[in-house]
Order: C-alpha cells, then structure tokens, then sequence
C-alpha cells in the first residue's frame, strides 16, 4: 500500500505530538473563583464540591498569596451573606463595609498585582434567592440594573479591576459603563456573563453560597439550551454596551456556542467551568470511572481549543500542577 499523506506521522511520538499540538494551556489562562465566608479562621468544604472551601477574608488572603506564587493571576470573588442580611433589594450588596468589600480591600492590600474580578448579582443577597428584584412573583429587570450599576460602582470603590455580572439582566451592561464613567472609574474593567444559560450544573454553586431560587427557576432571565443564534445576540450586544470581555457559561454543553461568540466578536473571550462540570469530574473519579488528572486536562482544553481565551475553572491550582 502506498499512501500520499499518512497522518500518524504526525502523533508517532510524544515529541512530535507536542510539537504539533495547536492548544496549549498555561497559568495565565485561568481565573480562580474563590468563595469567602465571615468570620476568622474558618474555613468548610463544600460538600458538593470536594476539595473545594469556602474561607473567611483571612484564610482567603493567605490563599491568594499561594496562588500568585503559583502563577495564578486571577480571582473572581462571590460571598456568602448572612440569611439577616439578605432583602429583596440588595441592600447589604450595596454596603460599603460588606463582606464583598471588605474582602476586595484585603486582597488588593495583600497582592497588589493580582487581578480582581467580582460577581455581580443580587442572588446572594437575595430573599428570594433571584438575581434580582422580584415584585408580583416577577424579577423585574430595570429597577434591578439601577442597585447592579451601585454595586460595581461599590465594587470599584473598593478597588476591583473587573466587575463580571453574572445576572442576565437587559442593558445593564450600558447601565455598569455609565455608572462607572459617571464615578470616575474609568479603568475599572466589565467581564460580561453574556451567554449565561439556565442550567441544571449551577447546582452545587447554590449549595456553596446557599443561594438557590426560593421559588421558581431562572428561565426568565438566564437563557434557554436551546437556543445558539440568541447567544451572538447576546453577546454582540454587550460588546456594543462597553463589555471588555465576554463570556459563555457553562462551558461544557456549550463549547460550540464558546466557538461561535469567538468568531462573532473582536473582545476576549472567557468560559466559566461551572460547579457541576467540576462535581462530576470529582464524583467520577471518587468512584474509580475516570481519571481525574486527564479528564481536567482534557475538557480544560478542549474550552480552549472551542475559543476560550480563559478559563473561570476550580480546577486552576490542580492544573498548574499538571500542567507543570
Ligand atoms: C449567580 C451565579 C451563579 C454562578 C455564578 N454566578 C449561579 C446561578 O446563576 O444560579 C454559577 C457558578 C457555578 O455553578 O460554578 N449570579
């Protein structure tokens, strides 16, 4: 048999494969979500999420020491309020001695260099359990986009570099830029959840934060699976309303919508590799089905190689250890 081209030519070797591998990851591709909690010295293993904490603002800042060391560069921050201080209208989201600001303070005091993305949403704040404001059993956008423009001034205010709502609420991407403009915050950078989709791996994120919808589902407001085209619409849209970066989540389901933001837009492009994707990778391997070192690296990649420029993943610190 005489073949022109024999493509195992290229995948003979571990040397030659790596020379011709098209997609690499690095560090510098993941954001760190970090959970943090009141208190001092406290520390709990989500239980859903094995191997993963949330910590209190100390703990948190000798974790991010450790990151840095590690070549991790970025953190997005979610907290976990107290059941007293939750209302309907965000009202501790918009404290100024909040925990989410406390916790921005000492980061940035800690490790000046380290980027730092917040989350912006109401959830965790919320009696409801919703992203935003719900009257009449309805979460109604506009009034919600008012408190979401305070809270990234707030954020701002407290020295974050990136504020990222996550809420899906219409035109507040506009709303954030404005405020942030109108504060003076000029530098202060929008990570846009542009393509968030409702979905049903958000759930052990809603164990860690104890932020699950009191009644209902999110469908209103968070996408449909469905749904592809809507996506680039989404997505073009905040990049019209001032979005530095976009992003698709989740990311596994969802790796060709990640493909085709990545082509629709001239910003970066990040991915969120959500609670769920990581609890079934744990609970797999816990059970001997996978191998959890090759599964992280595989599907890591394989975010990056659909388009991702960064990944939001809690698999960072394992996968700079793999990587390495
Ligand atoms: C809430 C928010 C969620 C996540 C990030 N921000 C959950 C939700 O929309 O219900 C999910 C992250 C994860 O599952 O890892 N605004």
């Amino acid at each position: 048999m005489y073949l022109q081209r024999r493509n195992r030519i290229l995948r003979q070797s571990a040397a030659i494969r790596s020379l011709v591998a098209e997609t690499r990851l690095s560090p510098a591709d993941f954001i760190v979500p970090l959970f943090i909690i009141e208190g001092e010295n406290e520390s709990s293993e989500i239980s859903s999420m094995p191997g993963y904490y949330r910590r209190s603002v100390d703990l948190t800042v000798k974790e991010v020491k450790e990151l840095w060391q590690m070549g991790l560069k970025c953190v997005l921050l979610f907290v976990k309020s107290k059941d007293e201080l939750k209302d309907n209208k965000g009202t501790e989201a918009l404290n100024p001695e909040g925990l989410m600001q406390r916790s921005i303070r000492a980061i940035k005091d800690a490790v000046p260099d380290l980027l730092v993305m917040t989350d912006v949403a109401l959830d965790p704040f919320s009696s409801f359990g919703h992203d935003g404001i719900v009257e009449h059993g309805e979460i109604v956008n506009d009034p919600t986009v008012e408190v979401l423009a305070k809270m990234s001034v707030s954020h701002a205010k407290a020295g974050a570099d990136f504020v990222a709502p996550s809420d899906m609420m219409d035109g507040r991407i506009g709303a954030i830029r404005q405020a942030l403009e109108e504060s003076g915050y000029t530098k202060t950078g929008i990570m846009a959840y542009s393509a968030k989709y409702a979905s049903c791996f958000y759930g052990p994120f809603r164990d860690a934060l104890d932020s699950a919808p009191g009644f209902g589902d999110k469908k209103t407001y968070q996408m449909d699976y469905s749904n592809r085209i809507e996506a680039i619409r989404e997505t073009i849209m905040d990049v019209e309303e001032g979005a530095d970066i976009v992003m698709v989540k989740p990311a596994l389901s969802y790796l060709d919508v990640i493909r085709e933001v990545k082509n629709a837009v001239d910003v970066p492009v990040s991915c969120y590799n959500i609670s769920g994707e990581y609890a079934m990778i744990k609970a797999a391997a816990k059970m001997g089905w996978i191998d959890e070192n090759k599964a992280i690296l595989e599907t890591l990649t394989s975010m990056k190689r659909a388009g991702a420029d960064m990944i939001a993943t809690y698999f960072a610190r394992q996968a700079v250890k793999l990587i390495d």
